[in-house]
């Protein structure tokens, strides 16, 4: 290890990790009189001007390998370890990463450039494992949902007690994560929201979620969003043709409907949601992206017959789109297409479904595809049937 004193910092080459600085007052600008490339921070080779780093990414402790387990669990229980980013080996050394600078014994600050501030990418579970003990991870669900800068989780009832340490490490890992909420009910209103809990960070439910370029602002707590559909939003999207009229029912904040403006060249595109807030945010989501999109507050029930006829229908209500077939199909031009979700075991029971409530509508339905787009319960996945008239 070559090592250098430099106005009062060391400067020191880390194998595999080129230059280190080290020492507590790393945070200042410094005239550098050494030939050092520096990789941490800006460094201009003109004049060996060197500017200190934003110093927490690269901010790792320096501790004898031996005491690596010990000084790990302090700076855990200290909230300081930041489990985003890789332990390094440094000969009899390890250097921990670490959120801020902290005093211990025997250890010192580090700064570490290159590799060692790449972020890793860690599991759930990864991210409980101190917290929680393997019977109690086992009872932890394998994912969760980030909407925006907000984790949303379902916790046992049994972990509750933990909810709160579930939270602060879940913050501590996941560096866009901001909020941590628990689900406290499940999706059952008619506007298919959740009442959340927040268990740690900042004290809200609101957010921004980017999705395809796009924007959505929301509340978790009163407007129903799902992170896990943007891949079917984009697969529906990518069919509308330009100039056609596009109907989205059920249009919660608006993603279908803002996506299919943004990305395609529809001749217009209206969005029905019956829950006041959602529309609220939908309104703002089509300023936000600048989309042009109508936003109607209502009843699909009530309000497809006054709005003319659509060469294409989005039907996103799995549990009641076949009550509402009747209001779309007289409102379906012909040609056009209708995408119609609904909870099935398999993707052919979806496609006789719709076959039947068309029938039972005095209409022949010509099924196009019938995809599954996502998992409802152990024997039921989210189904899209995409469907014209005959
Ligand atoms: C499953 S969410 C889908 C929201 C949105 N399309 C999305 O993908 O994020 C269904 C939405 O339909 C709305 N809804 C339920 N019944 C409705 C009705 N009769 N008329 C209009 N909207 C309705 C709910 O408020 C909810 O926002």
């Amino acid at each position: 290890m070559c090592e250098s004193e430099v106005v009062g910092i060391s400067v020191r080459t880390i194998p595999g990790y080129k230059n280190a600085i080290t020492g507590k007052d790393t945070a200042m600008v410094e005239k550098l009189s050494c030939g050092h490339e520096f990789i941490d921070g800006k460094f201009n080779t003109d004049n060996l001007y060197y500017t200190a780093p934003a110093p927490v990414e690269n901010t790792h402790l320096r501790v004898e390998r031996k005491r690596g387990e010990e000084v790990r669990k302090k700076l855990m229980a200290a909230g300081v370890l930041d489990r985003a980013r890789k332990v390094i080996r440094d000969g009899d050394y390890l250097l921990l990463p670490v959120k801020e600078e902290i005093d211990l014994p025997g250890t010192e600050i580090v700064r570490v450039a290159g590799k060692g501030s790449k972020m890793r990418a860690l599991s759930l579970s990864d991210s409980l494992k101190d917290v929680l003990s393997a019977e109690e991870l086992a009872m932890m669900p394998r994912s969760f949902d980030i909407i925006g800068d907000i984790a949303v989780l379902e916790i046992p009832e049994e972990l509750m007690s933990k909810g709160k340490s579930i939270g602060e490490s879940l913050l501590s890992t996941f560096k866009n994560i901001k909020v941590v909420a628990r689900k406290k009910t499940s999706v059952g209103t008619e506007y298919r929201t959740r009442e959340v809990e927040v268990l740690a960070g900042e004290p809200r439910t609101e957010t921004t979620h980017k999705e395809y370029g796009c924007l959505y602002r929301l509340d978790v707590s009163n407007a129903y969003f799902s992170p896990r559909l943007g891949t079917e939003r984009m697969r529906v999207a990518s069919q509308v043709k330009e100039d056609e009229r596009v109907l989205v029912m059920f249009a919660g904040v608006g993603p279908y409907a803002i996506l299919i403006a943004k990305k395609r060249k529809p001749s217009e595109v209206v969005a029905i949601e019956l829950n006041p807030s959602a529309v609220e945010y939908m309104k703002e989501n089509v300023k936000l992206n600048k989309a042009k999109v109508v936003p109607v507050l209502g009843d699909v029930k009530t309000e497809t017959p006054k709005l003319g006829r659509f060469d294409r229908i989005i039907m996103p209500l799995p549990k009641d789109a076949g009550d509402f077939l009747d209001v779309a199909l007289p409102t379906l031009n012909k040609g056009g297409v209708i995408h119609y979700y609904t909870f099935t075991g398999t993707t052919k029971e979806a496609a006789d479904e719709v076959r039947k409530i068309c029938g039972g509508l005095g209409r022949k339905a010509d099924v196009l595809a019938s995809v599954e787009c996502g998992t409802y319960s152990p024997c039921l996945s989210r189904m899209c049937v995409d469907f014209r008239l005959i």
